[in-house]
């Protein structure tokens, strides 16, 4: 891989290391929108997004922040024409084979969250794969939202309490958030701190509605394709700006 010298690898310097979120989750929207401004078909401005996501990755390793989230195909897409969605399946697969060597090299400790009993199976191999190999990493926390829908999640919880509680196995004064949370995609895993939407979109579109009751939110104009450091370095700076009082007031 070349690295470009102009790449801000260091934290800004306008940053304040202690006040990093821990964790960022992003929608990342767009990239039909940009393909359409430069005469492409949609798929290319995904195509496009992988390397934005790429980069992503790499700067919170850079600046030191320990989880990234990426929504990467929603419950709803698959009311996309046939021909995106079997591109995007195809898509995925391409680059976790591709990228496994270098999340080894990075120490990228790889996750999905979703529905992956529907996916084609030949990228539920490649998903166990990767997630399997890069189980002892110690780096970045990286988990890839696909075929996820916060509802879904939210119902399968549901399910499988519902189901102690039948068996006997639970008593309905035990359900409480912790035993909740333990139930979801995201079991173990930290809230995101903040959430960022590109392409201008003021909507969750159904993305971890439990688990962003309290993340700090984002939006940029910019559409996923475009998305770059600077543009992160902006929704960092945005967040140290915030007072996250979660409810309380201060003495
Ligand atoms: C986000 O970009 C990627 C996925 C949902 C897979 P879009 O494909 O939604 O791009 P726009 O919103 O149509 O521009
Ligand atoms: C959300 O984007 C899903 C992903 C980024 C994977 P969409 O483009 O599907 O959302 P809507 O349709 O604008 O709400
Ligand atoms: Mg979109």
């Amino acid at each position: 891989m070349t690295v470009n010298p102009t790449i801000q690898r260091e934290l800004p310097a306008d940053l304040v290391r202690d006040r990093l979120p821990r964790h960022v989750a992003v929608i990342m929207d767009g990239n039909g929108r940009w393909a359409k401004r430069q005469g492409l078909p949609r798929i290319m401005g995904h195509r496009r997004g992988v390397d934005t996501l790429k980069d992503m990755l790499r700067c919170c390793k850079d600046w030191g922040i320990s989880a990234l989230t990426a929504y990467a195909f929603s419950t709803e897409n698959w009311g996309r024409p046939l021909e995106e969605v079997d591109f995007l399946m195809t898509l995925f697969e391409r680059v976790l084979r591709q990228e496994l060597r270098e999340m080894m090299a990075e120490e990228v400790q790889i996750h999905f969250v979703g529905n992956l009993d529907a996916l084609p199976k030949s990228l539920r191999e490649e998903i166990q794969r990767s997630m399997a190999e890069t189980r002892n990493n110690t780096g970045i926390r990286f988990t890839v939202a696909t075929n996820y829908g916060g509802r879904q999640e939210i119902i399968q919880a549901c399910r499988e309490i519902a189901t102690k509680v039948q068996q006997g196995h639970l008593q309905p004064e035990q359900i409480d958030e912790a035993l909740f949370e333990r139930h979801l995609y995201t079991a173990g895993h930290a809230d995101p701190d903040l959430l960022i939407r590109t392409s201008g979109e003021m909507r969750i579109s159904n993305f971890l509605l439990w688990q962003v009751a309290y993340a700090e939110l984002y939006v940029t104009n910019t559409l996923w394709p475009d998305f770059d450091r600077n543009e992160f370095h902006r929704a960092l700076s945005a967040y140290q700006q915030r007072d996250r009082r979660f409810g309380k007031v201060k003495v």
